[in-house]
């Protein structure tokens, strides 16, 4: 097997610097937010993992389906040689896409990037294995920071699965877009997952589990701050909140203290006060409707070329193409 190569951009200082930075600005805030990539510790991978086999949380079985059905399409129209996957996780649908590019003949590299170290590691290592012959070069890195410092063989494609986008709030979205666009060259290729609009009853219900896997997910960013930042929030004293924002058109996490509650951090010498009832906003999965992804993309330089929903119309790929 060969062993695959394992670039850190992103070493765990960098990351703990990163957070304090975060968790300055957010937890002084008012209203207290912070933004949901510190939820990706070894622990929140795993319990992101365990939400995508819920039965209440459909985008990864209808994503699937899509990359199921269309694949071997996405193989032929894009020729890639290397597919890039950014936010990769556990690479798990990603599968289908190596499939089929090597099924098509073009495939030679796949370069999975990740802020989760464990689950990279994890995943890279998998896909080396059953994958001989592939080259496979991971990336510990932030997807909002590093894709300049991407490995290349042309035609790429770009993969930016799970709905991962609407975690981005608009501006930063934009500018994310804007980003992958100026690293890629034209005619080479975006393809992105986005949850859609649909029954708020439906989005909620994705969100607040019944088996309480997702407030575990949602309240693993205190065990994260406790740990990295020397806090000592009491992590069960904290309600996890899932709500649709009909105007803004996402789903809001949020994690409401019980009570009256006080926190120190003591790596930033700081202490916080929550009132009782107090919300503070760890997360927002934006849902788009085909208008939106189309706008968006033109504006950051791409032409959307394919836009494939599953069966149910719950979530949609686009394959979107680098213009001049
Ligand atoms: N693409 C996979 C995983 C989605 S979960 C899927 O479709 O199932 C979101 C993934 O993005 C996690 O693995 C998390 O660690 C990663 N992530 C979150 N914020 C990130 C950032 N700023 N840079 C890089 N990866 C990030
Ligand atoms: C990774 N991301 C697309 C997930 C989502 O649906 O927004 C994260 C998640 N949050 C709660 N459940 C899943």
């Amino acid at each position: 097997m060969t062993e695959p190569v394992v670039d850190v951009h992103l070493t765990e200082e960098d990351a703990r610097r990163a957070l304090r930075g975060d968790a300055l600005v957010g937890l002084t805030a008012d209203p207290k937010w912070l933004p949901p990539r510190w939820f990706y510790d070894a622990r929140g991978s795993e319990l992101f993992e365990r939400i995508t086999e819920l039965p209440e949380y459909y985008p990864t079985r209808a994503e699937r389906a899509v990359l199921e059905a269309y694949a071997a399409e996405i193989a032929a129209l894009t020729g890639a040689r290397t597919l890039v996957e950014l936010g990769s996780g556990s690479s798990e649908k990603t599968r289908l896409l190596l499939d089929a590019l090597r099924g098509h003949g073009s495939l030679e590299t796949f370069v999975p990037l990740d802020v989760s170290a464990s689950a990279l590691r994890e995943a890279a290592g998998l896909i080396a294995a059953d994958y001989p012959g592939l080259t496979v070069h991971g990336v510990v890195g932030d997807f909002t920071q590093h894709l300049e410092l991407l490995p290349a063989a042309q035609p790429r494609l770009v993969a930016f699965l799970g709905g991962t986008i609407g975690n981005l709030l608009p501006t930063e979205r934009a500018k994310f877009l804007g980003a992958v666009r100026d690293v890629l060259d034209a005619g080479e290729w975006l393809l992105l997952g986005t949850d859609l609009v649909k029954d708020p009853g439906v989005l909620v219900a994705a969100y607040d589990d019944a088996r309480g896997v997702t407030a575990e997910f949602n309240r693993n960013v205190l065990h994260v701050l406790n740990r990295e930042l020397d806090g000592d929030f009491p992590v069960d004293d904290f309600d996890h909140v899932a709500r649709w924002n009909a105007e803004d058109e996402w789903i809001e996490m949020r994690l409401r203290a019980r009570g009256e509650t006080r926190v120190r951090l003591a790596a930033l010498d700081l202490d916080l006060r929550f009132a009782e009832g107090e919300e503070m906003r760890t997360e927002v999965s934006a849902k788009f409707r085909r208008e939106r992804v189309d706008t968006e993309l033109a504006e950051a330089g791409f032409a959307l070329t394919r836009w494939w929903t599953d069966p149910a119309g719950r979530f949609a790929v686009s394959l979107a193409r680098a213009e001049d």
